[in-house]
This record gives C-alpha cells, structure tokens and sequence, in this order.
C-alpha cells in the first residue's frame, strides 16, 4: 500500500525523504515520486517502477530545500504510470495520499465546471485542487486543508504543502495510518515507524480526525472538524530490523528460514511446563473473565484468515468453545452479532489491514471483548484492542507471509492452551503434553527445511500447468488453502484449496493429466478418509503429490511424488505442512523467474478496503 514520508527541518529534505520511502518499500508499490519546496518554489519529480528509477531521476535533476514530501504508490483509482505517481499539484497545493476517496468522482466534476484542470486519473489530484480552491487571501492555509476535508468521504493519510505558504506542512489522518517524529525542531512524517526510527525515537502517533500543522519548529495537533488537541509524544523502545538479506537471494527464502527462531520468539518466556499451562503477558484477561465468553470469533483477511481458520479446530477441539471464523471485510458489513460476551480476535501480521480493522471497530462497538494477535508492535489494531498477543516473528519484508503465518499458528495454539487450562477443559497433563510438543517444534521445521531439494524437483515436473489442486481434511483443510494461496500469488498459477471430502461433488470434473493436485495426508484421524479422497483422484488419472507424515510409506501409493513431512502430532501439524507448501510454492515462483518479494499487484500492508 501507499507509503508517504515527509519532512521539515534544516537537513536537506530529499535524503531524509528517499530513505525512508526505501524503508517503506515492504508495503508495495508501483510508482513513486517527491516534492521539495525552497523559498516558495517547488519541484517536483516521480517515475513509474522501483524506487532506484526516482534515485536515477534524482542524480539527473537533483532536488533541494528543508521541507518535503515524498511517496511511494500501490494503485486504487487509475494506472500506475508517471502522471498518477503522487505528489499532485492542483494550482499551489501539492499532496501525497494514502487511502481511497470515495466521492472523488463528484468533486472532480463540480471542481472541472469551475475551471480546474485534472492532469492525472487518481482520486488524490482533487484533494490537492478542492484545498487550493479554498486557500483564498481570507483564508489560512490551514483553515482550507480543514474546510476541504470537510467535504472529503473515504479513507487517508495525507501531507499537504502549497506555494502559497512555504514554512508550513500540514498532515491529516483518517482511517489510514500515520506516524510524527520529533528531534528538537526537525519533524518527520511517515506511514510507519520504521521509515524514520533512525532519525529519532520520539513519536506521536496520530489517530483518526485528527490534524497536525508543523511551522517554524513546531507543530500543533488539532481535530479536523476543529479544536486544539493535547498528544503525547511517546519514547519507541523498540528497535525495527535491518532488512537484509544475509546471504539469501532474496527476503522471502530468508523469512522461510528464519520460521525455526521465529517459532522459539513466540514460545520464548510464556511456557510453565510444570504447571502445562502458559502466560500470555498482553492477553490482559483472569481466569475468571476468560472462560466467562459464550463463543469466541475469529477475525481477518488472506493468510491470517487461514491462521483462524486451524484456530478454530484448536480451540473447538481443546476447549470446547464454539469458534466463528470470519473475513474482515464482509464481517465489517453485516451487523454482526457480536455481545460482551463474545471475546473477538482479529489477526493481522501488519495490524494496519484496513478491513481488519474495521472489523474490530464494529466488534466493540457492539460491546465484544477485543484480543488481536498481531506481529507489528504499536500497530493500530494492537493499540486498539483490549490486549493483544504479539507473535514477535520480527520484520517480514517478503510480502507472501511465511514466518508470520506460522508464529500466528503458534500464538493460537497457546491462546488455546491457556484458554483450556482456564476452563478446565485442558488437565495438567494434557497441557504438559501440549507444552513438550511444543519444544521439538523448531527442529522439526528445520528437518523440513532439508526438503527443499526434493520440493525443487516436483516444482520441476509441474513447472508447465497452469491450474491446480490442494485437498486437506480437518486442521489440514486451511493449510491447504494457504498453499493454494502461496501458490497463486508469487507464481501466478491458478490454484484451489479444497476439503478434500468436498472433492467429488464438483471439483473432480476438472482432474486430468495436465493439473497436479497435491495432497495433504498427515498421520492423524482423518488419514484413511484421504487415502480414498486420493484413489478417487488417481482412479481418474489425475497426477498426484502427496504430503504424508515420516515413516508413512504406504500413503504415497499411486502419488508421483510422496514428501515425508516430520510428524509434531496433529495441533502441530499445520505449522509444518505450511513450511513445505511455502517451499513449493517458492520453487515454482523462482523457476518462473518471477519476482518473490514483490509479486505483481500485492501489496504487505492493505490499508485500503
Ligand atoms: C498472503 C498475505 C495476505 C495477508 C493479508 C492480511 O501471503 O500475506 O493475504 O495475510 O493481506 O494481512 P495482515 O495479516 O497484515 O492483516
């Protein structure tokens, strides 16, 4: 999604501005532009592509002065291309926006019959002309950017300067998030910490409807709709990683291997094994108040909806708590039925999914007890909910999620220990049992990782098809989806998760020689059941890869190719099978030659809806 950076202070804006856009480049992007203003006189320069064509651009046509803005562009409304990369300019009023106008196309029209003039397709470039509009000789630069938000409907974050006064850089957010530093009387502006922790670990974080004027050294916050406001600065204690690569070709074969410690991170200081029971340290919720829920309800969007989906089968299992699973974005609609006594868990890598959090937005509203798992500490979805538990899978730059995916599996899985030792549903030794499992985890992923070569070569054999298939039963069922997910999205072939049950009331018409459907069969109850779901598949002629546990020989009867997962016990399972499906999926990709880290269209953190 969008990134904006912004800065004023007495340092050349541009190189401030450019590191941190390149800082921001996990979020996804499509064009990217900047704006400097020195003594009134702004310049502007953007490119299409990656950010090393603007850094080109720039060496060429250097920029320069002491307050700028600058941004990186995931397309909504028009095509990436130079003319929509922002910043835009309407008469003297220059803006970067991240988010959605909603009613862009009926002020676009009533600004064109008053004369202004669109040079690009974006729902941004009428910000920028509706501000300068009101920015009369009677009115502030300020009061304009106030009167024209006004009148805006949607989603943003936004930085807007104007020729017209050159010592004052405004932000305003609504929906989308947005962060200020503070170094004495430099200020930074960004979309996400990380883009400008270096400079200072001093921030603000602004909240929805709310303003900031920064000018001549200092900065006021103020409500939209009018009204100073009191922030806080806090102190970030936090430090964001590098993202390097060491030694890996690229971030998301890194991330794949970095799942091992990730999973001892998320597991680190919250196990008692005496006890079998574990300490969730933001879960902010007693006894007492935890097994009070009537039902529990699962919250999110693409991969992290997976996660709640064997979420579910862990909790229903374990502790016996009816679980609703839902995506965000249809959930946020549909006045949902949610009560205080309903404990609502969103799950976001990110904690910035628009849908995600809007979702959570309704939840307590309507009174519901909000517990988010997210892995970005400060994250708006983890400062907005009640507690949250951190999966602290550290920094994932690849946007496909691998390791945040599996440390969110581990976090549910503790999330459901802890909920069962509450409710007694979990004896002490069934939740010693579950905690010792726990410890062989990284090992177990590690022998996984050994895999790769033998998952290379079914990439291989497949690397032609453009279709195919994923079946799973049980907590094998949204790993199957994910593979699917995996699949699609870095290598751009089609694939479908099924329930590998639901296989023959329609999706076995479409089995063939051409289109691989790869099995997931671990040793657990439902293996007989998919045994058969696999001979019907075989008995069609279809090309079979089965996924089967260690030691499970028989299971690849009649499967091409059968990989030999480690076995963890069934709650486990999916954080393994998970691994060898990222792995597929990577080696498809990187046999395609496609770009893994970026896949085309995809952007890391969705704060759009
Ligand atoms: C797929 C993927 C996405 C995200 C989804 C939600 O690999 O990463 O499907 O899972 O956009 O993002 P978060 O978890 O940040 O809310």
């Amino acid at each position: 999604m969008c990134g904006i950076v912004g800065y004023m202070g007495n340092q050349d804006a541009t190189p401030v501005i450019m590191s941190g856009l390149n800082l921001l480049e996990y979020r996804g992007y499509d064009s990217a532009g900047i704006c400097t203003m020195a003594s009134g006189a702004v310049e502007i320069r953007r490119s299409s592509g990656k950010l090393v064509n603007l850094e080109r651009l720039l060496k060429q046509q250097p920029l320069h002065g002491n307050i700028g803005i600058g941004h990186t562009r995931w397309a909504t409304h028009g095509k990436p291309s130079i003319a929509n990369a922002h910043p835009h300019k309407g008469g003297s009023v220059i803006v970067v926006h991240n988010g959605i106008i909603e009613n862009y196309l009926l002020l676009k029209d009533e600004l064109t019959r008053r004369g202004h003039q669109f040079l690009s397709e974006t729902d941004t470039e009428v910000i920028s002309h509706l501000i300068d509009e009101k920015f009369t000789a009677d009115t502030s630069f300020e009061e304009a950017v106030r009167q024209a938000l006004k009148e805006i409907h949607g989603v943003y974050a936004l930085c807007a300067l104007s020729e017209k006064d050159d010592k004052t850089l405004i932000v305003a957010k609504s929906g989308s998030p947005m962060v200020i530093g503070i170094r004495g009387n430099e200020y930074f502006v960004a979309s996400d910490m990380p883009a400008i922790i270096c400079y200072t670990r001093e921030i603000v974080i602004m909240e929805d409807g709310e303003m900031a004027v920064i000018r001549n050294g200092t900065v006021k916050f103020s409500a939209i709709g009018g009204g100073e406001l009191e922030k806080i600065s806090r102190i970030i204690d936090w430090s964001p990683l590098k993202a390097e690569n060491k030694g890996f070709p690229n971030h998301m074969l890194k991330e794949i291997h970095e799942q091992p410690q990730a999973l001892r991170n998320v597991v680190a200081g919250r196990v008692r094994e005496e006890e079998g029971d574990v300490v969730l340290e933001g879960l902010n919720l007693d006894d007492t108040s935890l097994k009070s829920f009537e039902r529990l309800c699962l919250v999110a969007c693409g991969t992290s909806w997976h996660a709640a989906l064997v979420g579910k089968y862990l909790i229903e299992e374990y502790c016996r708590v009816p679980v609703d699973v839902e995506i965000a974005s249809e959930f946020r609609y549909r006045d949902p039925l949610v009560s205080r006594k309903t404990l609502v868990i969103p799950i976001s890598q990110s904690g910035e999914t628009a849908d995600t959090l809007a979702a959570l937005r309704e939840a307590r509203d309507k009174d519901a007890h909000i517990v988010s798992i997210c892995n970005v500490a400060d994250s708006s979805i983890a400062r907005e909910s009640h507690g949250v538990i951190y999966t602290h899978a550290g920094l994932e730059i690849g946007v496909a999620s691998t390791k945040t995916f599996t440390t969110q599996l581990v976090a549910l899985y503790l999330l459901t220990i802890r909920l069962g030792r509450a409710n007694g549903r979990i004896d002490l030794r069934k939740g010693q049992e579950m905690i010792a499992a726990l410890s062989g985890l990284p090992a177990l992923v590690e022998k996984t990782l050994g895999l790769d070569s033998q998952i290379e070569e079914v990439a291989c054999e497949y690397l032609t098809s453009w279709d195919a298939i994923y079946l799973g039963r049980g907590i094998s069922y949204p790993i199957a989806l994910e593979g699917a997910l995996k699949l699609k999205e870095i290598s751009y072939i089609h694939a479908d998760g099924y329930p590998a049950g639901e296989m023959k009331h329609g999706p076995i018409a479409l089995i063939d020689v051409d289109m691989p459907v790869f099995i997931l069969a671990p040793r657990d109850r439902h293996l007989v059941k998919v045994q058969s779901n696999m001979e019907e598949v075989v008995a069609r002629g279809g090309r079979v890869v089965v996924f089967c546990s260690e030691g499970d020989f028989k299971t690849g009867k009649g499967a091409e190719y059968a990989l030999q997962i480690p076995w963890a016990g069934e709650a486990l399972s999916p954080v393994l099978f998970a691994v060898a499906l990222q792995l597929l999926a990577y080696n498809f990709a990187i046999l395609k030659g496609k770009d893994v880290d970026k896949p085309r269209n995809l952007a890391k953190s969705v704060t759009v809806e």
